[in-house]
């Protein structure tokens, strides 16, 4: 099946994505372009037998697999709060590189979202262009990202998603969505659509305006190394599994309530990792999957791997101011 232009990534779609992220959004030398702030974390990963007759993939046969995470404020400027309005918060991300028995890794990185606001790669760099701010306000103009969502109705759960994402207490308490359609391939060489998140096993614990407001700017860090000296941060892999027909390669559409869900491992995040510059020169790529996983088509699961090598190389030829942000 040929594909929609639009559906398309390559060097000259990066160049505009990464132009209107860095030109509308922000750029701050040496940081990601997206989800700058983080902290790199360690721990371990345990796979369920359920994902084991699933998937032959070796990180999900039940031993113990090592992990290197990073947490995450999504915005593309690393002084951006960990707060939105006094009532909402902001997107956070779960990127966790699994250590392969064999040598090398498999990488995923996902969202505290249920909906993402890009069905393709044109999207996303349309809705960074949208968000440009103009004079005389120096504020983004509400009118071009109605415009935008007017003329993108199915971007519209997304971005209502990032507006109202809740008051987040800590990196801990919050379920990471891949979102992406992969699909699992076991023993046998038979193939299941699937999508996966991150279950927290942390209640779920809403913050009040009030100590919303009395929280330093960049809680999140501090919270969660006060955190994990204390205790180990923990979520279930829950596998969503794909019925014929479900879509597999548009992120906006969402399965059926009812499709069975997996128990498909366990991850423990226990300690902070030893060498901070190392995680952060360091890149995710969620198609980075060993056999056992496949890619769907998911046109912005492919066009994702392309911007993140640009954005790496970008902010590892550029020299990063040290600034304390915790
Ligand atoms: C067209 C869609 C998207 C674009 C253009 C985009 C762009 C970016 C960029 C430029 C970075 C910084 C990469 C780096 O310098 O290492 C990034 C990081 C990240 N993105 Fe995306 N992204 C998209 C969709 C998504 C989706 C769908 C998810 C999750 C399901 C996601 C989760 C993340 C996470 C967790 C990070 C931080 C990874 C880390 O800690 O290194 N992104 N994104």
């Amino acid at each position: 099946m040929s594909r929609h232009p639009d559906e398309h990534g390559g060097p000259e779609r990066v160049e505009r994505l990464l132009h209107n992220m860095e030109t509308y959004i922000a750029r701050v030398p040496g940081f990601r372009r997206a989800h700058a702030r983080g902290i790199g974390v360690r721990g371990h990963f345990t796979a369920t037998p359920e994902a084991a007759a699933l998937t032959s993939a070796e990180h999900m046969q039940g031993d113990r697999i090592e992990v290197v995470g990073r947490l995450s404020n999504s915005a593309g400027n690393p002084y951006n709060v960990d707060r939105g309005s006094a009532k909402t918060g902001i997107v956070m991300g779960m990127a966790v590189r699994f250590a392969l028995p064999s040598g090398g890794n498999a990488e995923w990185a996902a969202l505290s979202l249920i909906d993402f606001p890009a069905r393709v790669p044109e999207d996303f760099i349309k809705l960074a262009s949208a968000q440009r701010r103009g004079l005389p306000t120096g504020l983004p103009n509400p009118a071009r990202i109605v415009t935008f969502l007017a003329t993108h109705p199915h971007c519209l759960r997304g971005f209502r998603d990032i507006v109202a994402a809740p008051a987040p207490r800590s990196f801990a308490t919050a379920a990471y969505r891949g979102l992406h359609a992969y699909y699992l391939v076991d023993a046998e060489g038979n193939r299941r659509a699937f999508r996966y998140h991150w279950e927290p096993a942390a209640p779920h614990d809403p913050i009040t305006p009030e100590e919303h407001r009395e929280l330093p700017p960049f809680h999140l860090l501090s919270e969660i190394r006060g955190r994990l000296a204390r205790e180990p941060a923990e979520w279930t892999l829950v596998f969503e599994l794909a019925e014929p027909g479900d879509p597999v390669d548009d992120l906006t559409k969402h399965w059926p309530k009812d499709r069975r869900r997996v128990r498909a491992g366990t991850l423990v995040l226990d300690r902070i990792h030893e060498d901070q510059q190392a995680v952060d020169d360091s890149m995710f790529d969620p198609t980075l999957v060993p056999p056992g996983i496949e890619l769907s088509d998911d046109p912005v699961l492919h066009f994702r791997s392309e911007a993140y090598v640009e954005s790496q190389r970008r902010r590892n030829g550029e020299t990063k101011p040290s600034i304390v942000l915790e």
